[in-house]
């Protein structure tokens, strides 16, 4: 697939929102390879966004799949629920698997050009089952060990998760004792995974001007993917506070505060106060998508999850066929300046 493209764009399942069939299809048309995210969505919906898709372009697409995980005994988050609930009202803490075998078996019946899947990799009889109707089957990782196992499962290509990267850690499993450790940052996964496996990596993270994505092809990927980059294109479907929030000069965070599993977002006061929120998906984001609904009604910044890249302020809002076509053009340009650059024999 990304061979065929015409560009080394990639652009991110983003998924609660900012993903819809008009930027996968702006994206796709432009020459990159556009996604639907399938995340929160049950598989008639999906169903529906693919079959959207599909009327608003004839260029392939793929479609991003949360891998499902385990629920979390409810005294591991109680306390951290009662806290919040002294400010906000909270609906009901729940585990679903996010419709994982019926959103599989759609996309066997009915199949896309590339399946990604996040939060976990699907086992070698799911990736064959998915090859045998013709998909391209591609895993985040966050690290070399995740890599090993999503190439021994057999995915075509690795999308290499730096820490700098928006919205969740595609990590298969999110563990507090983790968080000791500093995350590995795009440009430093993106060696070890070339180092480590023969899979095409597409490098995400941080990337938001054909300058970074010539440094990725430089260090070895075969594709970059964009996820902040696109989120204030008119095509998206991102809320009006998240948008407006993305250009101001705030820093961002890694939190578990909204959904129990570990995202990049603008720093706010939700973080701010919730800075030891326990790994509990997705029981937490069900508990909190009351009040995170209520702030993105009310324009309220401060307790929306924000979820944006560290490069958020270089977001434009350009239509994404156009920003397609200006991120290849500057990435071609950025190369040749590599290259005329004096580097003498030593
Ligand atoms: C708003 C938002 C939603 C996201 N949702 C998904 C998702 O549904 N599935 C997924 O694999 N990655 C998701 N991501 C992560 C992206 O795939 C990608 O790793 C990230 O956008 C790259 O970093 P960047 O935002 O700095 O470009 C999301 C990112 C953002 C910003």
């Amino acid at each position: 697939m990304l061979d065929d493209l015409r560009t080394p764009i990639v652009l991110a399942p983003m998924a609660g929102g900012p993903s819809t069939p008009e930027l996968t299809a702006a994206v796709s048309d432009a020459g990159g390879l556009g996604f639907l995210a399938a995340g929160y969505l049950k598989a008639d919906a999906l169903g529906e966004r693919i079959a959207r898709t599909r009327e608003l372009t004839s260029a392939p697409f793929g479609v991003n799949l949360f891998a499902p995980g385990a629920p979390t005994p409810p005294e591991h988050f109680a306390d951290y629920l009662a806290e919040v609930e002294r400010e906000f009202p909270l609906g009901t803490a729940r585990f679903d698997d996010d419709d994982w075998a019926a959103k599989l078996a759609l996309l066997t019946d009915s199949p896309v050009a590339v399946v990604s899947v996040t939060f976990g990799c699907p086992s070698a009889d799911e990736v064959a089952r998915l090859h045998a109707a013709g998909s391209e089957v591609w895993v985040t990782v966050t690290s070399v060990g995740e890599a090993r196992i999503a190439a021994e499962a057999g995915a075509d290509v690795l999308v290499a998760q730096g820490a700098e990267a928006g919205g969740h850690r595609g990590t298969f499993i999110d563990r507090p004792e983790d968080d000791a450790a500093d995350p590995l940052t795009t440009l430093a996964l993106l060696q070890l995974l070339t180092a480590a496996t023969d899979r095409p990596v597409v490098a995400a993270g941080g990337i938001a001007t054909g300058a970074a994505i010539a440094a990725v092809l430089a260090a070895g990927a075969a594709a970059a993917q964009l996820g902040t980059a696109f989120l204030r294109c008119a095509e998206a479907g991102t809320a009006a506070v998240h948008r407006d929030a993305l250009p101001i000069d705030v820093p961002t965070m890694l939190t578990r505060a909204f959904s129990g599993r570990r995202a990049r977002g603008l720093r706010n006061r939700f973080i701010l106060d919730h800075p030891d929120a326990p790994a509990a998906y997705p029981e937490i984001h069900y508990a909190t998508s009351p009040l995170r609904a209520a702030a993105r009604a009310e324009g309220n910044p401060d307790a929306v999850n924000l979820w944006a890249g560290q490069a958020h302020v270089l977001a434009t809002e350009l239509p994404a066929g156009e920003l397609v076509r200006i991120l290849s053009a500057d990435t071609k340009s950025a190369l040749k300046l590599a290259v005329s650059r004096r580097i003498q024999d030593c």
